[in-house]
């Protein structure tokens, strides 16, 4: 028998290793929400209550993992993006506030659009992952339609949970972005698509850059959502380029998160596939981060 007080102790001992104390109190704080219920002010006035041993068997098993570095996403198996509920697995990536940062642009720039028009919007995300993008979006403005796209079936089918879970519909389809040489697959009828806002947060980390990542990312997030070759980085946003220049419609525009070493290379790349009133923003750790471009 162990009290809440007691085991964070122990919880504590066990990781200040490996994290600092304020992020041990979060991944704290997260388990007893989860196991017991707790707030963070339940965490200080009930701080003698008895852990039962099946919750503790818990405890200990989301510790071990914790040590191990898994991230406490996959342990939780949950997580919020832009206020709202996401669930992850090791299929998904997990997502990032540099991402929010992107959503928070996107949303804005479609307000702008819809105000324009009385037609509303229909936007496309390639390479979805758990469906942070569309499904932020889609809480957020007025659409006609929002599609996604991810050749993970494993990450599609989490994707297609969390637009469940948060009530907005969302079309989504497995397909090798590498591979296809326009979007018409994506119609009813095969014919000629369109889209008035494509956004991609494709994988863009180089080989070259592994060894400067933690190692809790390296040994746990898919390697296929983040890592591209030294030789070619950009593969993914040439090839979202060229689809762009063929499904934009007329005042269409094209968002990326990229990589902050290679900022200046994908406007350039853009530029010289004809794209107009490019926009090139950091986040919010002062690294470029994201690019808009319009097509006309
Ligand atoms: C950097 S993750 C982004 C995930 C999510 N959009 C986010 O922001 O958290 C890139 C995603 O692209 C997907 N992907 C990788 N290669 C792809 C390809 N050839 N075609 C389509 N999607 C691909 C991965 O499965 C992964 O989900």
């Amino acid at each position: 028998m162990i009290t809440v007080k007691a085991y964070k102790k122990v919880f504590s001992e066990v990781l200040k290793e490996i994290f600092p104390s304020t992020e041990i109190d979060t991944f704290f704080l997260f388990l007893v929400e989860e196991y017991l219920g707790f707030t963070r002010v339940d965490l200080v006035l009930k701080s003698d209550f008895i852990i039962e041993e099946n919750i503790k068997i818990q405890f200990d098993s989301d510790l071990k993992r914790l040590k191990n570095q898994e991230p406490i996403q996959y342990i939780l198996g949950k997580t919020e993006f832009f206020e709202l509920p996401f669930l992850v697995d090791i299929n998904t990536l997990i997502p990032r506030p540099e991402t929010e940062e992107l959503v928070a642009w996107i949303i804005d720039e479609v307000k702008i659009l819809n105000k324009k028009s009385s037609n509303k919007i229909s936007l496309l995300d390639i390479g979805t992952g758990s469906g942070c993008i569309p499904i932020s979006i889609a809480k957020n403005i007025d659409f006609e339609t929002i599609s996604a796209i991810d050749i993970s079936k494993k990450a599609l089918e989490v994707a297609i949970k969390n637009a469940e879970f948060n009530q907005v519909s969302i079309s989504f389809f497995e397909v090798d972005i590498l591979k296809i040489s326009n979007l018409n697959l994506l119609s009813k009828d095969k014919t000629q698509i369109s889209f008035d806002v494509i956004v991609s947060n494709p994988p863009y980390v180089r080989e070259l850059e592994k060894s400067a990542m933690n190692k809790n990312v390296l040994e746990n997030e898919p390697h296929q959502a983040l890592f591209v070759s030294d030789e070619n980085p950009l593969i993914f946003y040439e090839k979202i380029a060229d689809l762009a220049l063929q499904h934009l419609s007329e005042n269409g525009l094209l968002f990326f998160e990229i990589n902050q070493y290679l900022g200046n290379q994908t406007v350039d790349m853009l530029t010289n596939n004809g794209f107009k009133n490019i926009e090139l923003r950091k986040d919010l750790f002062g690294n470029d981060r994201m690019i808009k471009a319009a097509k006309n």
